[in-house]
């Protein structure tokens, strides 16, 4: 199958319901070197308490992650083959969907057991709005539902219809980034992805 093929499904469900659930757009081995490449910069001490826009002590309440950026020049084999394969995406997504994305920010997340992010928007509808569509793929091997952790995106505004969606390994997750409230919920496990956002381009520089 071409690779516009492979993302069609992606595609239909962006643009009908405006996300998207999909399974092995990565191989076992390819979302396992991930997974370990997450565990490796956490343990070396290279992931960070992860911040949102609020005060540090509200912060810690709301989100209780671990970040590790990932750099566009990262030399890391599993690294380049995501990031290739999200960039097949955005010009997949650019020619079928009529957008205009410009580049991905993507970051390895890592939380503790108990650690939730709280109910958040990922773009907010006021001020400078990069973000269009926000991407989340899970790296955790043989998760099941007793394991807690779900995504939890409120489907509409009243937050009466909701799916929760389980992190197993190689989900991808996609949806608009300013449109969806959604929460992750507090699992008994370690819980590893990696998180994206397919932005436009800054008005103020590259
Ligand atoms: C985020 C987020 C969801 C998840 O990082 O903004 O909402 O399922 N992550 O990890
Ligand atoms: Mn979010």
């Amino acid at each position: 199958m071409s690779q516009a093929g492979v993302f069609s499904p992606i595609v239909n469900d962006l643009s009908l319901r405006g996300y998207s659930v999909s399974e092995g757009l990565l191989t076992k081995t390819h979302v396992a070197a991930l997974a370990k490449l997450a565990l490796t910069r956490h343990e070396e001490g290279g992931t960070a308490q992860a911040r949102t826009g609020k005060a540090r002590s509200e912060n810690e309440s709301l989100r209780g992650d671990s970040i590790a950026w990932l750099d566009a020049d990262s030399r890391e084999a599993p690294v380049i083959d995501c990031l290739a394969m999200f960039d097949a995406l955005r010009l997949t997504l650019n020619e079928q969907l009529y957008m205009n994305l410009h580049d991905v920010e993507s970051h390895l997340a890592i939380y503790p057991p108990g650690a939730v992010y709280g109910k958040h928007l990922d773009q907010f509808a006021t001020g400078p709005q990069r973000r269009q569509l926000s991407l989340v793929l899970y790296l955790n091997e043989g998760w099941v539902s007793a394991n807690g952790g779900a995504l939890r995106l409120y489907l509409d505004e009243s937050a009466s219809d909701q799916i929760d969606i389980y992190p197993t390994s190689g989900r991808l997750v996609l949806f608009v980034s300013s449109r969806f409230w959604h929460e992750v919920l507090p699992s008994n496990r370690q819980r590893l992805s990696l998180t994206g956002w397919f932005r436009n381009r800054s008005l103020f520089g590259p």
